[in-house]
């Protein structure tokens, strides 16, 4: 979700304005995903590196996280959300984790959408950390399946679509194992203004892939050949 700051730079209001309308856009993102029948939204919040921002910009940030999971939360709930935080959380504030953790506790047994958050999140932070707990349980040999058992999206499949707003082409640390056979998009719609038509026009360039891993077009099945 990026652009947040360059939206509200060309109105010529504050920076954290744009983050309180990116808050609109992902309640717009999140009910279209449930119309359209999307079975995972994962949307990178705040990574491991933003810390690095004013410290002005980053309690902003924290704040409007933790009153958007207050006032959003019963809403999700109420619409068969299941909700997951990712991320270290290591540098998150006690009210906030103790949030995230009722918030996940509430929504556990909803199997619609699954809606996660990443937060204080790095891909690099996920792999290491999944690697440092297979040693520490004493693994001497890691293969891609007892890895990505450990990453912290492990209850989900690989992303299918990874969407970029704000014009930028770069992964930027997301979930770097994961996106390894994802479809990227990029758009140059901020992501204050990036909205439920901007998700179907993301999903039907989706549509128009042709999905290979590694194969050849020759070898799959006509219904997923594209031409
Ligand atoms: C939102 O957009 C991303 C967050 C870390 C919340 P930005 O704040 O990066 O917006 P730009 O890139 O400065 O426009
Ligand atoms: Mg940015």
């Amino acid at each position: 979700m990026d652009g947040n700051g360059r939206w509200a730079k060309r109105r010529l209001l504050p920076r954290v304005a744009g983050h309180k309308r990116g808050l609109d856009a992902v309640r717009d993102v999140v009910s279209a995903c449930h119309r359209l029948g999307i079975e995972y939204l994962t949307l990178f919040a705040f990574s491991t590196e933003n810390w690095r921002r004013p410290p002005d910009e980053v309690s902003f940030l924290m704040e409007l996280f933790l009153r958007a999971l207050g006032s959003e939360v019963d809403r999700l709930n109420g619409n068969n959300i299941r909700l997951h935080i990712i991320g270290s959380k290591a540098r998150l504030s006690p009210a906030l984790a103790e949030r995230i953790s009722a918030a996940e506790e509430l929504t556990s047994g909803n199997d619609g959408l699954t809606l996660t958050i990443a937060a204080d999140y790095g891909g690099r932070w996920d792999m290491l950390n999944a690697v440092n707990e297979l040693i520490a349980e004493g693994a001497t040999h890691i293969d891609e399946e007892s890895l990505s058992q450990r990453l912290s999206m492990a209850y989900a499949p690989e992303p299918d679509l990874f969407i970029r707003t704000g014009g930028e082409q770069r992964i930027s640390n997301f979930l770097l194992w994961q996106l390894a056979y994802s479809e990227l998009y990029f758009t140059d719609l901020l992501w204050p203004d990036f909205d439920a038509r901007a998700l179907e026009q993301a999903v039907d360039s989706y549509r128009c892939r042709e999905r290979r891993f590694g194969r050849t077009s020759e070898q799959l099945p006509a219904s997923l050949r594209r031409e």
